[in-house]
C-alpha cells in the first residue's frame, strides 16, 4: 500500500499527486490505521489485491460520500491501482467487481460509485465491464501534478448488481 502511495510508477500518473512524500511517513500512517480499525471502518477501507497464492498487486480502497442529508443517501466509492507488471491481465476488472460484491454484499448500500480521469482508458474500461453505468463529466474536479483534470463518473445501483448476479448465477448457486 505504501508503495502505491509514495512512488510515482507504481502510483500510476492517474494517482500521482505530484506532491512527494517520504515512504516512511506513508508507512507509519497506514501502520496507525491499521492498529485503530484494521484499515476497514464505517466511513471507508483499503484492502491488498493478492492473488491466492499471496502474491500482492496492488490495492483497492472506498469510502462513503454523501448526495444528500440522509442516512438513505449515502453511497461508497471506490478507487484502485495496480503495480505495473499486473496491469491490463484483467486483474484490475476482477478485483473491482469483487470490491462491487463485497460492499453490496457486506453494507445495505444502494449505490456503489467510482470515478477516473476521462483520460485514462483502462480505467474506464475496466469500470464498464464491471456492469458499472458511465453517468457523465465532472469538470476540472481532481487537481493533479499542477492541473485540474476532468473526471468520468460510474455507477451500479443495487438492483442492477442484483441482475447481474441472477444473469451470472442463474440457478441461484
Ligand atoms: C486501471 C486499472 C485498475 C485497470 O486494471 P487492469 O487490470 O489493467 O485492466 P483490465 O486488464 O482488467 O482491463 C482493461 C481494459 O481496458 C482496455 N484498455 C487498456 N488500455 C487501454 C487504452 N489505452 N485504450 C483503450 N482501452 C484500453 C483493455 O483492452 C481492457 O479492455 P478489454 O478487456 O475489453 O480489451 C490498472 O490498469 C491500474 O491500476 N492502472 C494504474 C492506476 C489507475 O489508473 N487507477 C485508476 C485511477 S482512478
Amino acid at each position: 500500500m505504501a508503495e502505491t502511495a509514495a512512488d510515482p510508477i507504481a502510483a500510476s500518473e492517474y494517482n500521482w499527486t505530484g506532491e512527494p512524500r517520504d515512504p516512511a511517513d506513508i508507512e507509519a500512517e497506514l501502520r496507525d490505521d491499521f492498529d485503530r480499525d484494521g484499515l476497514i471502518g464505517d466511513n471507508g477501507g483499503s484492502l491488498v489485491v493478492e492473488f491466492g497464492d499471496g502474491t500482492r498487486i496492488g490495492t483497492v480502497g472506498w469510502r462513503t460520500e454523501r448526495w444528500g442529508p440522509s442516512p438513505g443517501s449515502r453511497c461508497f466509492a471506490f478507487g484502485i491501482a495496480l503495480l505495473p507488471g499486473f496491469r491490463g491481465k484483467g486483474y484490475g476488472t476482477e478485483a473491482q467487481r469483487q470490491l462491487i460484491d463485497y460492499l453490496f454484499e457486506h453494507t445495505t448500500t444502494h449505490r456503489v460509485q467510482s470515478d477516473t480521469a476521462v483520460d485514462n482508458p483502462a480505467e474506464r474500461r475496466s469500470l464498464q465491464k464491471t456492469g458499472m453505468v458511465e453517468e457523465g463529466i465532472v469538470r476540472e474536479a481532481e487537481w493533479r501534478n499542477g492541473a485540474y483534470h476532468d473526471h468520468v463518473l460510474f455507477s451500479i445501483l443495487r438492483p442492477e448488481w442484483e441482475a447481474r448476479l441472477r444473469s451470472e448465477f442463474p440457478d441461484g448457486a
